[in-house]
């Protein structure tokens, strides 16, 4: 198959660094999101990341309007019914993401493959509610889109292998390292890195030391880049809550247990770096 035209459902965070990575690598771009003001949130995301891009000399201020030129935007799923994959990266919550693939089923185009960005969600599930489940797949992204190299590429159940090595050319296509992950909750990134956000959670829980310690702990102690807390309010802790449960409803297994912290965090509307107060303040 040859992939011209991308479409991506949700202009968050993730979807706005999605369109703008495919954008760079010249392919056109429809992004999707429920308001105009969700969709203008996006753009000026891009907007602001291709300026920072522009300032360190890394690309020309004509090649920023030329990226942002290839990317349309809609309200309407009826504007990707001409996309030859679309890539969903819409709120971690499971029955919105069915009713998503359900309506991308209907509307997009008969070879079209419909990937999910989700961080934890059954692709296998996602493919059975659609009339074309092999050319369903996972394409998970790393935040901050632009930055992160890594793409996992997961396979559902039903995923045709022509659909999966389209897509793993497709992420080599846009400058990143496809990794082939098969289904299973959390995946491998969020199997690994979610149950040490939520232990960090507890250690913050149980008033073990402050956040910016137990940060400092794992920076300085184990190499990380950024501690877990930090990362946490990057990733929003919205969308660490539903990975936990999605680890903790499948496996089943109280080891996945969401660190009630996290939990009332959430009900606070606390959601990190997106609104502007998580384990610090933005
Ligand atoms: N945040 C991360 O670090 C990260 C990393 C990898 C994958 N993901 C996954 O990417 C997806 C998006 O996460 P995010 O952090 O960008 O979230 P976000 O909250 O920043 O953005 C979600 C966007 O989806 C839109 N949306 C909700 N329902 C929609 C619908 N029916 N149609 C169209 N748009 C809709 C919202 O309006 C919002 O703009 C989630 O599945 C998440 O698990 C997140």
């Amino acid at each position: 198959m040859t992939i011209k035209h991308i479409g991506v459902v949700g202009a968050g965070q993730m979807g706005s660094g999605i369109a703008q990575v495919c954008a760079a690598a010249g392919f056109q771009v429809t992004l999707n999101d429920l308001n105009n003001d969700a969709i203008q949130r996006g753009i000026s995301s891009i907007e602001n990341s291709l300026a920072r891009l522009v300032s360190k000399e890394k690309i020309s201020d004509q090649q920023a309007r030329d990226l942002v030129a290839l990317i349309s935007t809609d309200t309407d799923m009826n504007g990707l019914s001409d996309c030859d994959i679309v890539v969903e990266a819409a709120t971690e919550n499971e029955p919105l993401k069915l009713d998503i693939f359900r309506r991308l089923d209907e509307v997009c185009k008969a070879s079209a493959i419909l990937a999910s960005n989700t961080s934890s969600i059954s692709i296998t599930r996602l493919a059975a509610v659609t009339s074309r489940p092999g050319q369903v797949i996972g394409m998970h992204f790393m935040n901050p889109v632009p930055m992160m190299a890594l793409v996992e590429v997961i396979r559902a159940l039903q995923t045709e292998d022509k659909v999966f090595e389209d897509v793993t050319e497709l992420a080599k296509a846009i400058g990143k390292v496809p990794v082939d992950v098969k289904d299973g909750f959390g995946f491998v990134a969020n199997r690994i890195l979610l149950p040490m956000i939520n232990e960090a959670i507890y250690c913050r829980y149980e008033n073990l030391a402050s956040a910016e310690e137990i940060d400092t702990v794992m920076k300085l102690g184990m190499a990380h880049p950024m501690g877990p807390l930090a990362l946490a309010d990057l990733i929003g802790l919205d969308t660490c809550l539903s990975i936990m449960e999605v680890l903790h409803d499948g496996f089943n297994d109280s080891k996945y247990r969401p660190c009630p912290l996290l939990k009332q965090m959430v009900d606070a509307g606390y959601l990190g770096r997106k609104s502007g107060r998580g384990f610090y303040e933005y």
